[in-house]
């Protein structure tokens, strides 16, 4: 069996809404201490919904695949779908990733969290910060990522 899906490929090869919004309601950055890799995600919002959103990543394939589908499952949804979006469910939209690059598609997670964070701030909305409690990137990550 191939290490990536299709759909994997697909988005490294072809990734959608790359790039940056200049007027951006609310902007997220997230990165991996141990692989050194960084997503930023730029958020328009309007109506409380996702109107646009773009991203940057400096990365590693899966990052950039899991960038590019977590950008796709949120455009058009509600804040509080966006802000519900798991890193597992990108790995599932995209048809798995192997357990070592299970990492890249947290980034994902936490930059779109980081960007809604972003935009409730500037926009003086109130929140739950226990909504925000960072990832932990455990050791047995760290491990995995030294070994591969
Ligand atoms: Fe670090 Fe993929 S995000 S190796």
């Amino acid at each position: 069996m191939a290490l990536y899906s299709d759909k994997v490929m697909d988005h490294f090869r072809n990734p959608r809404n790359v790039g940056i919004i200049e007027d951006a309601d609310g902007v997220g950055e997230a990165g991996n201490p141990v692989c050194g890799d960084i997503m930023k995600i730029y958020l328009k919002i309007a109506d409380d919904t996702v109107a646009d959103v773009k991203f940057e990543t400096f990365g590693c394939g899966s990052a950039i695949a899991s960038s590019s589908m977590a950008t796709e499952l949120i455009k058009g949804k509600p804040v509080s779908e966006a802000m519900s979006l798991t890193n597992k469910a990108v790995a599932e939209a995209l048809d798995g990733l192997p357990a070592y690059k299970m990492h890249c598609s947290v980034l994902a997670e936490e930059a779109i969290k980081a960007a809604v964070r972003d935009y409730y701030d500037r926009h003086g909305i109130s929140y739950d910060p226990a909504l925000f409690r960072e990832h932990i990137h455990c050791a047995h990550e760290a491990d995995e990522k030294s070994s591969s």
